[in-house]
């Protein structure tokens, strides 16, 4: 599907977004194993959550979708069914992955399959420290199809080479059924979605500044849960506000967990007014309202570096695109995880930039994206990656001209309702 992006000449209104996808996946895997049956209002309606909702099922879930985003789930109560059917992850390498995490310790053999651009993503990543636990885990070339042969688990204690919130979570997951104190440390604070999400189902984890740990085996406990909306979707909207002076955007009941949020620091670093108000605590996640304006001169420009990069790693795609329309340009390193994502979004923020007239330089693990740059309309191969057709979006409001987006249905993966939303804030 195509989509054409006309440029806009203000942003205005208010949002309530579909709720977060990172923990959508973890509430939906973790109430497939609890006892009893989890509700969930404000599900992402994403189609990466329903690959989690749909392989819980397929494990012996029940599961009855309520509504569009109201879902009840009742659990396994720690033992999932055997599956000869491949269990289907879609485009989704939070399901696969955390997903694996669960299964390491269950009884039977499971295959885990994805499409395409799932089948290219690394996996080893995963493999190499549930092996250490005792799992036996077949990969395709270090590569899905994953086939897990279910064994018992002893604890590890594990230091992630890579900052990755999805090996971590898939650690304590599997952590929560292993014999011992399953620790995973990071050098760089992943989102903790997964921490919170197990603490909500009943478990006990650990915390210090730099590590987690989860004793095994623990049972689980079904919950009643309101997702707080989703801050990398937000992400769109809010970059699309900040580059409008004049703009006024305002998003009830956000996401604004603290290892999620940092694109309002980056935002207020690069001129944005944001406010935030009405902070709520839901199941250990912060909730809140957030209100952006733009600055009347315009964006100043920043480097985005080191462990801010990890954390800001699926909101860089938008942060390099409306680097022209910044007076300094925005600068990304030590982001080369950005190269094994739904895509290689680096090569194709480029690709597409250039495609738009930008002045834009690649290296192995960043971009440079000169400030004060005028973008023209152009045709974007969004790759199927639903990042790159929602930034390439944002873009477009800027640029001279329409901006066609080839692939704008992979938005759906993440965010179906986008680009009705875009219409309804953009002043045309
Ligand atoms: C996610 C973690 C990140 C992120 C992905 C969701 C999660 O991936 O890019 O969209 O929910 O844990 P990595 O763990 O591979 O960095």
């Amino acid at each position: 599907m195509e989509r054409l992006i006309q440029p806009a000449r203000n942003i205005q209104g208010s949002l309530r977004l579909p709720g977060d996808k990172s923990i959508s996946h973890r509430y939906a895997l973790l109430a497939g194993l609890a006892e009893g049956a989890t509700r969930l209002t404000n599900f992402s309606t994403g189609a990466d959550c329903a690959s989690s909702l749909a392989c819980v099922e397929a494990l012996g879930a029940q599961v009855t979708r309520k509504d569009d985003s109201s879902v009840e789930i009742t659990g396994t109560a720690g033992r999932f069914h055997s599956c000869a059917a491949p269990l289907d992850c879609g485009n989704s390498g939070s399901t696969m992955r955390m997903l694996s995490g669960l299964l390491a310790a269950q009884h039977g053999t499971f295959t885990l399959t994805g499409d395409p651009s799932l089948s290219r993503r690394p996996m080893e990543r995963i493999r190499n420290p549930l092996a250490q636990m005792g799992a036996h885990i077949d990969l395709t070339d270090g590569h899905a199809p994953i086939v897990i042969h279910g064994a018992p688990l002893t604890a590890i204690d594990y230091t992630t080479p890579i900052p990755s919130a999805q090996v971590k979570t898939a650690l304590l997951f599997a952590g929560l059924e292993a014999q011992g104190t399953t620790t995973v440390r990071e050098s760089v604070r992943t989102r903790d979605h997964g921490e919170l999400a197990l603490r909500a189902f009943g478990a006990t984890i650990d915390r210090t500044l730099d590590s987690v740990s989860i004793a095994g085996p623990q049972q689980l406990r079904a919950i009643e849960a309101t997702i707080p909306g989703d801050i990398s979707s937000a992400a769109f909207f809010l970059c699309a506000a900040a580059l409008f002076p004049g703009s006024n955007l305002i998003f009830d009941d956000l996401g604004l967990n603290p290892t999620r949020a940092t694109l309002l620091d980056v935002l207020t670093a690069l001129g944005a007014h944001i406010g935030v108000l009405n902070l709520e605590d839901k199941h250990g996640e912060l909730v809140g309202v957030v209100q952006v304006n733009a600055p009347p001169q315009g964006l100043t420009g920043t480097t985005i570096s080191g462990a801010l990069s990890a954390q800001l790693i699926d909101e860089l795609p938008v942060l390099a695109v409306i680097g022209p329309y910044t007076q300094n340009g925005i600068r990304i390193r030590d982001a080369k995880e950005l190269r094994v994502k739904e895509s290689d979004r680096i090569a194709l923020v480029a690709a597409n930039l250039r495609a738009m007239g930008a002045d834009v330089e690649e290296f192995d693990g960043g971009l440079d994206v000169p400030g004060g740059q005028t973008l023209h309309g152009a045709t974007i191969d969004s790759g199927g990656d639903h990042r790159i057709a929602m930034a390439f979006s944002v873009a477009a409001l800027r640029a001279h001209g329409d901006t066609l987006i080839r692939g704008a249905e992979s938005a759906a993966i993440s965010f179906p309702e986008f680009f009705d939303l875009l219409d309804r804030v953009a002043e045309r």
